[in-house]
C-alpha cells in the first residue's frame, strides 16, 4: 500500500496548478443520466473518486470516453470526458458500489426523474458522521415519489406520469439534498421550489451545466432555487469550476510553510470566508490574472479562531487543513466544527507530530506550538490526511503519512505539486 514520505523544513516557492472541483464534478457527472444526448465535461479532475463514479455511471449504461489529457509541466491536469447514457440498462446503484463513496448515492434523483424508479443501496463514504438520507427522501417525497427503504436500499418510484414540481424547505442545509432535488425537478410536471438550498458554489455550477442542457432554473447559489420542468434535457458541454477545497489547502501550506507561490487557474471568490482567515494567520493574499498569490515571508503565524459552516461560511472541508496551520500559531486558538459530528480524526494523528490540541465536544482548543516532529501518522479521511501533509511540511524530519488511498479520492497528483515547489514529498510504493 503506497505511503507519503515528507522531509518537513522547506518553504514553498512556485505556481500550482489548481484541479477541477472534484465536488463539482461528481453532481455534474450524475447529471449526464438525465439525458440520452452526451454531456461534455471539461476540466474533470484525475481522482480516485472520479474514477469510482465512471464505474457507477457504466453499470446504469453511460458510455464514457476521456480524452484531452494533457500532462506536460506548467499545463493544468485537466481531463475531458464525454458521458453518454442513451438507455438506462439498470435503475439500480448496488450496495458494492455505492458504499465506498456517498456522492454515488445521489443518482437517485436522475433515476427517478427519467425512468420513474430507482433502487440505490444506502451510501458510504468518509466516517465523519452518522451522515443518514432523510432530507433526500423528504425532497423527492415532496416531489411525489413513493420511498421505502427496505435490506439496506432506498426504493423510489414516481408516480404514473412522473414527479410533480413541489415546494420544500429544506429543515437543514444539505449539499447532497440540493443537487438531487434540483436534478430530479429538471424533469418534473411544473415548477418546484426548494427553500434554505445549499449555496455551495458546486450547486451554482451544476444549475449553469443543467441550464446549458436545457433546463430552467433560476437562483442557484442563493437559499432559493426555482426549477421550471422540462420535457426533457439535451447534451452540452460543461467546463467544471475550480477545486476551492484544492486552493485552501495550497494556500494554508504557503502560509504554514513560508514562501511564496501562485495558486493558478482558480478564483478567489470561491472561498473569501477562508481566504479571510488565512489573511489574518499571517500570510499575504493577492488576486492575479489567472489566481492567487500566497506569501508568507518573515511573519510568524498568528492564532485564529474559526467556525465551520455551509457556504459562504468556512468551509468543513477546510477545517482540519486549517487545524494544521494552526499548530504552529504563536498562541491558542479554537476551531468550532459544525456541519460533521465527527470530524476531528485528524487530532490524534496531528498529536503524534507535537501538536497541544484538545477537544470539547464540538470544539478543538489548539495551543500553538514551536516545533512540530516529524513521525509516522495515519490518514483517516481526505480532508484529515492533507492536514497531515500540511503539519509534516512544516515538522522536523520526516514524517510517513500511510492509507494514502484517502489522499488520492480528493488531490490530484498532490506530491507533484509540492515538489515542483520545493517540498521534499515522495510517494513510496511497498
Ligand atoms: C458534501 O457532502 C461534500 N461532498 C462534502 O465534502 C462536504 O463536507 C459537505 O457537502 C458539506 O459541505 C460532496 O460534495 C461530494 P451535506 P454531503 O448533505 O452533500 C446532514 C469532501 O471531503 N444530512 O451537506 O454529503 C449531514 O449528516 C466531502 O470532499 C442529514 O442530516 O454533505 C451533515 O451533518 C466530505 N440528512 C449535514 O447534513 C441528510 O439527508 C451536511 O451534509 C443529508 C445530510
Amino acid at each position: 500500500m503506497d505511503r507519503i514520505r515528507i522531509v518537513g523544513g522547506n518553504q514553498l516557492h512556485g505556481v500550482i496548478p489548481i484541479s477541477g472541483a472534484k465536488n463539482a464534478a461528481l453532481p455534474l457527472m450524475i447529471a449526464s443520466l438525465l439525458t440520452d444526448d452526451t454531456l461534455t465535461l471539461e476540466n474533470v479532475p484525475h481522482l480516485a473518486d472520479v474514477e469510482q463514479l465512471i464505474r457507477i455511471l457504466g453499470n446504469h449504461g453511460a458510455d464514457i470516453s476521456v480524452n484531452g489529457r494533457r500532462e506536460r509541466q506548467g499545463e493544468s491536469y485537466a481531463r475531458t470526458i464525454h458521458f453518454t447514457s442513451r438507455n438506462i440498462v439498470s435503475t439500480t446503484a448496488p450496495y458494492e458500489l455505492v458504499s465506498k463513496m456517498r456522492a454515488s448515492f445521489w443518482v437517485i434523483g436522475p433515476l427517478l426523474a427519467r425512468e420513474g424508479k430507482a433502487r440505490v443501496s444506502l451510501p458510504g463514504g468518509c466516517a465523519i458522521g452518522t451522515r443518514p438520507v432523510d432530507l433526500f427522501i423528504e425532497g423527492l417525497t415532496a416531489l411525489g415519489a413513493n420511498i421505502e427503504i427496505d435490506g439496506g436500499y432506498v426504493n423510489a418510484t414516481a408516480p404514473e406520469g412522473g414527479l410533480t414540481g413541489g415546494r420544500y424547505v429544506f429543515p437543514k442545509v444539505s449539499v447532497g439534498a440540493t443537487h438531487v432535488l434540483m436534478m430530479a425537478a429538471t424533469l418534473a410536471n411544473g415548477t418546484t421550489v426548494i427553500g434554505n438550498a445549499a449555496r455551495e458554489p458546486e450547486v451554482a455550477d451544476l444549475a449553469k451545466c443543467l441550464n446549458a442542457m436545457g433546463a430552467r432554473i433560476t437562483g442557484a447559489g442563493t437559499g432559493t432555487i426555482t426549477i421550471e420542468g422540462v420535457r426533457s434535457l439535451s447534451g452540452a458541454r460543461h467546463r467544471v469550476l475550480p477545486d476551492r477545497i484544492e486552493t485552501g489547502t495550497y494556500a494554508m501550506a504557503v502560509a504554514m510553510t513560508g514562501g511564496d507561490v501562485i495558486l493558478e487557474d482558480t478564483e478567489a471568490s470561491l472561498l473569501d470566508t477562508a481566504l479571510e482567515a488565512i489573511r489574518r494567520a499571517g500570510a499575504e493574499i493577492s488576486e492575479t490574472n489567472s489566481g492567487i498569490r500566497v506569501v508568507r515571508n518573515g511573519a510568524g503565524i498568528r492564532p485564529v479562531d474559526i467556525v465551520t459552516d455551509p457556504f459562504p461560511g468556512f468551509p468543513t472541508d477546510l477545517q482540519a487543513q486549517f487545524m494544521g496551520l494552526m499548530t504552529k500559531s504563536s498562541g491558542v486558538s479554537h476551531i468550532t466544527e459544525t456541519i460533521f459530528e465527527n470530524r476531528f480524526m485528524h487530532v490524534q494523528e496531528l498529536a503524534r507530530l507535537g501538536a497541544k490540541i484538545s477537544l470539547s465536544g464540538q470544539t478543538a482548543k489548539i495551543e500553538g506550538v514551536g516545533r512540530l516532529k516529524g513521525a509516522p501518522v495515519m490518514a483517516t479521511d481526505l480532508r484529515a490526511s492533507v492536514s497531515l501533509v500540511i503539519a509534516g511540511l512544516a515538522a522536523e524530519g520526516e514524517t510517513m503519512v500511510s492509507r494514502v488511498y484517502h489522499l488520492d479520492r480528493g488531490f490530484e497528483r498532490l506530491e507533484e505539486k509540492l515538489t515542483r515547489c520545493g517540498a521534499h514529498v515522495e510517494r513510496v510504493s511497498d
